[in-house]
């Protein structure tokens, strides 16, 4: 291996590493939490929000966050895992894509919401460039779900990768928001195509 791969490599896992401990000390299920962190300290998503739809919840640290940071507030978390139950959240475990579940999200809430949030991400195929289109189609999936369930002021973060999608994903978003960013948070790993898109008001 050349030298600069290894130091790389060397990098990278320290970079892991300092996100996993900090997790595990500061009471975090997942290093996940740092992103959506992130994410709300430069955008401030969680701005006059109350009621969120978390999308592929487990095994939980954004719900935590959602649930420590929003107050009197109405959260649901959906995951085709179980996880174990956090304060003020309400948990649903099954497939978002799954018209039925769909449904009970609704009926969960009975009227628009402030904030949807989806982190869902398939990892099955050992196939990076497989499993990034997979996840560009949960994004999809999410953000015309967040279309009809959002209010007016309403936003909605949805993991994406960097691949063939992206592009279609990013161009879909301005049709339906007027405010469209993509970030990718200090915490993402760096050897990762991961990024986050962030979407403000409907048109
Ligand atoms: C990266 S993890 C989410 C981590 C989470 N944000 C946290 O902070 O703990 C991605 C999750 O998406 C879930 N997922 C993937 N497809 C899904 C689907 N169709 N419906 C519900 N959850 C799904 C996976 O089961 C997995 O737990």
């Amino acid at each position: 291996m050349k030298k600069n791969k290894i130091s790389k490599n060397w990098i990278n896992k320290q970079h892991r590493d300092i996100y996993v401990r900090k997790s595990k000390i500061e009471g975090y299920r997942s290093r996940a939490i740092y992103k959506l962190k992130e994410i709300d300290e430069k955008f401030k998503i969680l701005k006059e929000v109350y009621t969120v739809i978390d999308l592929g919840a487990a095994p939980g640290s954004w719900s935590q966050y959602l649930s420590e940071n929003i107050n009197n507030g109405k959260i649901l978390a959906i995951d085709l895992l179980e996880f174990k139950k956090i304060n003020n959240v309400h948990q649903i475990i099954g497939n978002f894509s799954e018209k039925n579940y769909k449904k009970k999200i609704k009926d969960y809430f009975n009227k628009k919401v402030d904030l949807v949030v989806s982190d869902m991400a398939v990892n099955t195929t050992g196939n990076k460039s497989l499993d990034s289109i997979v996840t560009g189609e949960l994004c999809m999936d999410a953000m015309s779900f967040a279309r009809n369930q959002l209010n007016h002021k309403g936003k909605f973060i949805s993991k994406l990768f960097m691949g063939t999608s992206f592009n279609e994903i990013v161009l879909e978003a301005k049709k339906i928001f007027k405010e469209v960013r993509v970030f990718k948070p200090p915490s993402s790993r760096k050897d990762s195509k991961e990024n986050f898109i962030i979407c403000k008001i409907l048109r």
